[in-house]
């Protein structure tokens, strides 16, 4: 595996020269958890990660979904081939990691057939996340935001996860920050993970029974202030990642498209576009959008918009009001950015069928925010 993170540094740290203390992580809990912060609290340091070569990745959110119409085992088939092939360095997975069969009639919490997980020691880590994906899939770290069917149980189990069981499941916060230095010239990307869901559903009006708007109080994220107060804090690792050559943010619901409207609920997420544009964010990664499409930059906005909602849960309509959308198919998006540093390439693939291979259905460029005319 390419991959060598650093040791972790305080932010602090990064500010002044300090020796850095290399650390193989592979397969261990490689930092401790800070103490009394809550899961909402963004994570108080920068991951480091170093690959010797171009970039690749793999996004996709909404996958682990069972029943009618549901595209799980397809997707992690197409997905394990392009990550034997390109040999990716992880996955950015956009949230919605766990859901109840589609059509359950069940209760949220029902022990068999539940929304999100139960705890840490939920079988469904097991059957929908660890025996699904196969190959390079099942080696890479999987860096995750949290979605609303994560939520809807016990989004604190998936996060104790990562601490308590396998750090692959790369969750240490609802908000966290990874600089990633690649190829001969030390590009440097920085990945701002986001949880959108405080953003996305006002707790006032947000009277469904699961226990989202519970632990949104549990949190404090019922407040607008606090909310506010993690805008800030974007914004704040945005100022610092202007040296980057590449800036992407990744969250879980959408913001581009009409499909940023689609609830009534949309609430405070509006605040969050022109702060992207303001920095010259490169590219933002969603899904809950059960579809592929994107917006692309223009004249008025640097922002690329990557919606990959696609894995697997049952497929919505698709959005309309972006540059370009699959329709109704399951899929993924592969990312490769280039040895030097300056280009990326995507390619959004369809998985729809069990019997064919996965087929690029579209595909792009973008140039890093150094060389963009
Ligand atoms: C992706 O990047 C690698 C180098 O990191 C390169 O060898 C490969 O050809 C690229 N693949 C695509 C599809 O762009
Ligand atoms: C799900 O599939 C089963 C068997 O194919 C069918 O009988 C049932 O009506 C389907 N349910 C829904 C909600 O589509
Ligand atoms: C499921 O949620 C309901 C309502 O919130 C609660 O009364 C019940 O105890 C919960 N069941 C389990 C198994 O957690
Ligand atoms: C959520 O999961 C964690 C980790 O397994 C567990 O400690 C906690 O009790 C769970 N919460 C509820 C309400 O079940
Ligand atoms: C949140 O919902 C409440 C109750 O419906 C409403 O009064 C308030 O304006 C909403 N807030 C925003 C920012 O939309
Ligand atoms: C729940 O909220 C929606 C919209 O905010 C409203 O239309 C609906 O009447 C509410 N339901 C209950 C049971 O309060
Ligand atoms: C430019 O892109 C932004 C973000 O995708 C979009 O909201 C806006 O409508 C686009 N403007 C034009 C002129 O296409
Ligand atoms: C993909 O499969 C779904 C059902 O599984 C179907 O409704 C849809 O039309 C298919 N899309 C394409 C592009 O083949």
């Amino acid at each position: 595996m390419r991959i060598v993170l650093f040791a972790i540094l305080v932010q602090a740290c990064l500010l002044v020269v300090c020796d850095t203390d290399y650390t193989s992580i592979k397969g261990s809990n490689y930092f401790e958890r800070p103490k009394d912060t809550s899961i909402a609290d963004p994570y108080p340091f920068i991951i480091k990660e170093k690959y010797s070569k171009g970039l690749n990745f793999l996004a996709f959110g909404d996958w682990g979904q069972r029943g009618n119409a549901t595209g799980q085992p397809q997707v992690a088939q197409g997905m394990k081939i392009w990550a034997d092939k390109y040999k990716v360095d992880f996955l950015l997975n956009l949230g919605d990691s766990f859901y109840q069969d589609s059509g359950s009639t069940v209760p949220f919490n029902d022990t068999k057939d539940h929304e999100g997980v139960l705890s840490i020691n939920d079988p469904k880590w097991k059957t929908y996340w660890l025996d699904e994906y196969g190959g390079n899939l099942r080696k890479i770290p999987w860096y995750s935001v949290a979605g609303n069917h994560d939520w809807y149980t016990n989004v604190t189990a998936e996060v104790d996860y990562f601490w308590d069981v396998d750090w692959r499941f790369f969750l240490p916060s609802l908000y966290y920050v990874r600089r990633v230095y690649f190829g001969p010239k030390n590009t440097c990307a920085v990945f701002i993970h986001i949880d959108t869901d405080p953003y996305y559903y006002n707790y006032t009006s947000y009277n469904s029974t699961n226990n989202l708007k519970k632990t949104l109080l549990q949190l404090k994220l019922n407040e607008v202030s606090e909310i506010k107060s993690r805008l800030k804090w974007i914004e704040d690792q945005l100022i610092k990642a202007q040296d980057a050559d590449w800036i992407f943010v990744v969250g879980h619901h959408p913001l581009e498209g009409f499909c940023q409207l689609q609830s009534p609920n949309y609430y405070l997420m509006y605040l969050l576009p022109p702060v992207f544009k303001k920095y010259g964010v490169s590219a933002y990664f969603n899904g809950h959008s059960h579809e592929l499409s994107y917006s692309a930059a223009n004249s008025t906005s640097p922002v690329t918009y990557f919606c990959s909602g696609a894995g697997g849960a049952t497929l919505g309509e698709g959005c309309g009001g972006v540059t370009w959308t699959a329709g109704t198919t399951f899929g993924f998006l592969y990312v490769n950015i280039s040895d030097d540093g300056k280009d990326l390439y995507f390619e959004y693939v369809n998985c729809n069928q069990t019997n064919t291979p996965p087929k690029v259905l579209k595909s792009g460029n973008l140039k890093s925010r150094k060389y963009k005319s």
